[in-house]
């Protein structure tokens, strides 16, 4: 297993730049997810990692030994695709054992009957066979071997993709979008199982995906890419808690992220509604800023609270319910998890006043970037105006 970097990456179609400047380090045996919006470019870098696109500029480096020139063949990274790309006429293990024969036969043993009069080909044939075994045992797809694809439910399928992938032991598995294909159900099983699968080969993954819910249980590290760029590329819990950007902010999170607009003083202060915050910030330029609350930040308060609202929605998942409220001159709606006592008394048209945990809000700029060197005024609570 290898380590893989990705240096200054640059790529265009035509006219079009579709990475701009694109630096990720990925160590040995890390799990890192490509996450962003459609079209923000993460098929595109994956392809250029493994050799199936050539980048405008910029290097990339598999263990620390650039690969510039290097076909996709050359680079022994291991590919799995949203279509699982099967052979329909091979059986499943027929499927498995494809790269192994590319690697371990010449041209002549791998024809179907002369090479079998080749010397040497039995002897590779039945360690291939092992091999082969191996991995669908690992996957729990040894009862399907005989199987054609077209045989198999989506999942299975799948499996079989990934054991192929699994069989070469490759330096890397780079996977754009594997689980897209399945229904909700599977999704979550095999998200697991591919989890498990990564902790078990200790291997280097970069796994596509525009699903943030996989990016988050599935990986050490999240690269989150807007517009042909990373954002930020940080630990699941940072990238929820502590967000550099808006951006980042509004894409990671489910329910999605709240965010109210604020008022910045010459002399601070963060103006909500009216009311002053008991926070500072060391920017003394007066503006506009985007105050961002995750939904489990906010708690019911009584009508001085600096937000009041009318609830609207009650979104009831069974572990957990979170409530929309409307709040009167605010477009989007504001969401809370309701605490388990409360929820019965949270009906339609209910008022609510709702306060939150100063250490947990996070403030942008007009621009989107974060607004870090914030600290607590004296007051501890927020007070009238
Ligand atoms: N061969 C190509 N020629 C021209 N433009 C391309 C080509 N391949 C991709 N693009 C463009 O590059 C941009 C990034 O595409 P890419 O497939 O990397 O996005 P993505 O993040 O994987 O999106 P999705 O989540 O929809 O798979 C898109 O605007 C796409 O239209
Ligand atoms: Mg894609």
């Amino acid at each position: 297993m290898a380590g893989l970097s990705i240096e200054n990456i640059n790529k265009r179609f035509g006219e079009t730049e579709v990475l701009k400047a694109v630096s990720l380090d990925i160590a040995d045996g890390e799990f890192v997810s490509l996450v962003g919006p459609s079209g923000c470019g993460k098929s595109t870098l994956l392809r250029i990692i493994a050799g199936l696109e050539t980048q405008t500029s910029g290097d990339v480096r598999i263990d620390g030994t650039t690969v510039a020139g290097r076909r996709a063949a050359d680079r022994n990274l291991s590919m799995v695709f949203q279509s699982y790309a099967l052979y329909p006429h091979l059986s499943v293990g027929e499927n498995i054992a494809v790269p192994l024969k590319m690697r371990r036969m010449n041209s002549l043993q791998r024809l179907p009957l002369l090479g079998g009069l080749l010397p040497g080909t039995g002897r590779r044939a039945s360690e291939i066979g092992k091999d082969v075994v191996q991995a669908a045992e690992m996957l729990e797809i040894a009862h399907l071997l005989d199987r054609k694809p077209g045989q198999l439910s989506g999942g299975q399928r799948q499996r079989v993709a990934l054991g192929r992938a699994l069989v070469r032991d490759p330096a890397a598995f780079l996977l754009d979008e594997p689980l897209s294909n399945l229904d909700a159900k599977l999704r979550v099983q095999t998200r697991a199982e591919i989890a498990q699968l990564h902790r078990r080969l200790q291997a280097t993954f970069v796994y596509v995906t525009h699903d943030q819910v996989e990016a988050m249980t599935m990986s050490d590290r999240i690269a989150v890419m807007m517009g042909g760029r990373i954002l930020q590329c940080a630990s699941p819990e940072t990238v929820y808690d502590d967000p550099d950007r808006i951006e980042v902010a509004e894409f990671i999170g489910s329910p999605k992220i709240n965010l109210l607009p604020v008022e910045l003083s010459e002399t601070g202060q963060i103006h909500l509604f009216g009311h002053v915050l008991p926070l500072t910030t060391n920017r003394r330029t007066r503006g506009v800023a985007s105050l961002g609350l995750r939904p489990e930040a906010l708690h019911l308060a009584g009508e001085d609270a600096p937000i009041q609202g009318r609830v609207v929605h009650c979104e009831n998942l069974g572990s957990e319910m979170f409530i929309q409220i409307e709040v009167m001159g605010l477009e989007p709606r504001i969401t809370f998890r309701a605490p388990s006592d409360k929820r019965a008394s949270l009906t339609l048209g209910t008022s609510v006043g709702l306060t939150f945990d100063m250490a947990k809000a996070l403030i942008f700029d007009a621009t989107g970037a974060r607004l870090r060197e914030i600290s607590p005024t004296r007051a501890p609570k927020a007070v009238v105006a």
